[in-house]
């Protein structure tokens, strides 16, 4: 896209956009009353044990147990640890002084995501006094305007974001003019000066991916780039995507290292700001169970959903640039399977971890682009119903061509080929207008090697399975063989189910952004992606986007409100494995179902 494909006239409209959006309502938090004892304590506690009791007796007994609403799920939780307050709020470190320029500033996610994540953080206190933001885009807006803007974009805000806000300052400019780095440098100074900024910067490119390059080299060329004579950082963090192939992130790579090292460089992935993403780390490695499991002796194969039921909203002029492979699997998968399936690093230092990541990355096998055909499946939406309301197929969105090629769905089947995982297929989807939106990695284990109960009695019995849901509902399930109460003997699967609600009630986990805005200000980089991860992950996918751009690239069609295109379940049949069914599995799990699905 060019400098000039947006109007003024639409710049000028937009200053004027509402913009503010409420944050999401933080859960209502648990006030625990200290008891000193005594007979008013005591007949509380009675109180309670007596809810409890009549509350057992009215249901069924598997269900006795469970904290949540998924059925036929128990708790992880002892009853005697329910009452009580289970952990503190993750506390983040105060963040250093430093000067934020975000590039796109008057952009969606600057809008949506960026300032509420920082004020978030002002008013938990992690930000340093000497904080500032400079913003710098093409709409026409002074600096009350810009401020305007922000206080629209964080109506949360408290006192601590709005002592900050009144200092923040708006460059009006094109990222291709020398005048807009100019101004910016002079700005920088200025806050160095007054607001006690101590030569910190962090830029953030919130903009169009074809001007990071540009942006980078012309902050370099106006002496914005290199850290300080007196520890002074500057710190580049790069939205997503980096490049739309391999061979142009290795264009886009040579541009930013022309300007700025690599320990400078931070590219965001907002999926790793994700708790859940990051408690894969915990399960993993802080967990003795687990690792003598976590190979191809026990796990049969391994499945990635990242399903939504949304369509493009009002972003199809950006999707159609993208589509599902570009805008979810090269990153957000990628990233996810890295964490699944990688080895143990040998500390929790950035580079320990993004090393191992590479190395598992390295070893998914890049098939040819006729090899990407056979083991992949594309397609797109056509009109259907979602959540019982009719819904346009993705060629009628609006700036969507009506003759579009771009996958709004996508099934792969990945080869890891290292000792722990050779042979066990993974199987990745990802779609819109899917039936639910869930995102979960889950590894299902081997079958007993000689099941001692007769079809009839464990019709209802499925293989093992663990699953990471990483939204919503974040947490993890263990799927395993109950014997169901009654006189005869009969077993079917229950999960016993792990909820970041329920275990960690009371704590304010950070959104994605507040964390990773945070670590980028303190300098951590172990929830950013470094280059070669990155030029990995296209290596991966470029064959498929090879492939498709051929003529005749198989397009398939699915209606909205379905799990995709049926080809998709036969890439998953010719290994004699099929799709979990988020929503029937859990029905399974609480015996909603007498039969299972064939
Ligand atoms: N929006 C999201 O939810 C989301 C999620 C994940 C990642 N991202 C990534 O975040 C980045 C920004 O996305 P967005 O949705 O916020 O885009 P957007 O709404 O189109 O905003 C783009 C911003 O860049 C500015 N800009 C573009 N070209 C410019 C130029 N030549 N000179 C000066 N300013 C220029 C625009 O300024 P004017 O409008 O004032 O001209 C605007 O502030 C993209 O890389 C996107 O892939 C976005």
């Amino acid at each position: 896209m060019s400098p000039s494909d947006k109007s003024k006239d639409a710049r000028a409209k937009k200053g004027k956009k509402a913009t503010g959006r409420s944050a999401a309502k933080a859960a209502a938090a648990k006030k625990s009353t200290k008891s000193a004892g005594g007979a008013a304590a005591r007949a509380a506690k009675e109180a309670v044990a007596a809810a409890k009791a009549a509350k057992a007796a009215t249901e069924p007994p598997l269900r006795g147990n469970r904290v949540r609403k998924r059925p036929g799920s128990v708790s992880t939780t002892s009853s005697k640890a329910k009452g009580k307050k289970r952990s503190l709020p993750p506390v983040l470190s105060k963040a250093p002084p430093v000067a934020m320029v975000i590039f796109g500033a008057s952009g969606d996610l600057t809008a949506r995501k960026i300032l509420p994540a920082l004020a978030r953080l002002a008013d938990r206190g992690v930000l340093d006094d000497g904080f500032t933001i400079i913003g710098v885009a093409r709409t026409p807006w002074s600096d009350d305007e810009f401020r305007a803007h922000v206080a629209e974009a964080t109506p949360e805000g408290g006192p601590k974001w709005k002592a900050l806000t009144g200092r923040f300052k708006y460059i009006t400019g094109e990222y291709d003019h020398p005048d807009t780095f100019a101004q910016l440098k002079d700005q920088l100074d200025e806050a160095d000066r007054i607001d006690g900024t101590d030569g910190n910067r962090l830029y953030y490119l919130a903009t169009i991916p074809s001007v990071f390059g540009l942006v980078a080299g012309a902050l370099a060329k106006h002496g914005c780039a290199g850290p300080g004579s007196q520890g002074t950082f500057a710190r580049l963090v790069i939205e997503k995507p980096f490049g739309r192939d391999l061979d142009s992130a290795l264009e886009l790579d040579d541009q930013i290292h022309a300007s700025f090292d690599e320990s400078q460089v931070y590219r965001i992935d907002h999926y790793m700001g994700k708790e859940t993403v990051q408690n894969v780390l915990a399960l993993r490695f802080a967990n003795a169970i687990f690792e003598p499991i976590w190979n191809r002796r026990y796990v049969e194969q391994v499945q990635v959903t990242v399903a939504e039921s949304l369509g493009v909203e009002h972003r199809g002029g950006f999707y159609e640039t993208a589509g599902a492979l570009r805008d979810i699997v090269q990153n957000h998968v990628m990233q996810v399977l890295a964490l699944t399936l990688m080895e143990s690093p040998t500390s929790t230092d950035a580079d320990r971890i993004r090393d191992e990541k590479v190395k598992l990355l390295q070893a998914i096998d890049i098939p040819t682009p006729d090899e990407a055909v056979d083991k992949s499946v594309r397609g797109q939406y056509t009109a259907g119903v979602i959540d019982g309301e009719p819904v346009v197929g993705y060629r009628d969105e609006e700036d969507v061509a009506p003759d579009s090629q771009t996958e709004t769905y996508l099934a792969l089947r990945l080869r890891v080929e290292n000792w722990r995982w050779a042979g066990v297929p993974i199987f990745v989807r990802t779609g819109k207008r899917l039936p639910a939106r869930v995102t979960e990695v889950a590894l299902t284990f081997r079958q007993v090697p000689f099941l001692l109960f007769d079809h009839k009695t464990s019709r209802d019995l499925r293989p093992n399975t663990l699953i990471l849901r990483i939204q919503p509902d974040e947490g993890i399930s263990l799927e395993f063989g109950a014997k169901v109460p009654g006189e005869k003997f009969h077993v079917r699967s229950v999960a016993m189910d792990f909820s970041y609600e329920e275990a960690f009630a009371g704590s304010e986990a950070a959104d994605g952004y507040e964390r990773l805005l945070h670590d980028a200000m303190v300098g951590d980089a172990t929830l950013f992606i470094r280059s070669d991860e990155v030029r990995q992950a296209w290596r991966i996918v470029d064959p498929y986007l090879q492939a498709w751009s051929e003529p005749g690239g198989a397009m398939l069609f699915y209606p909205a409100g379905t799990w995709g295109p049926h080809m998709a379940d036969l890439l998953v049949e010719r290994s004699g494995d099929e799709w979990r069914n988020p929503e029937i599995d859990l029905e399974i799990a609480g015996g909603r179902l007498t039969e299972l699905p064939q």
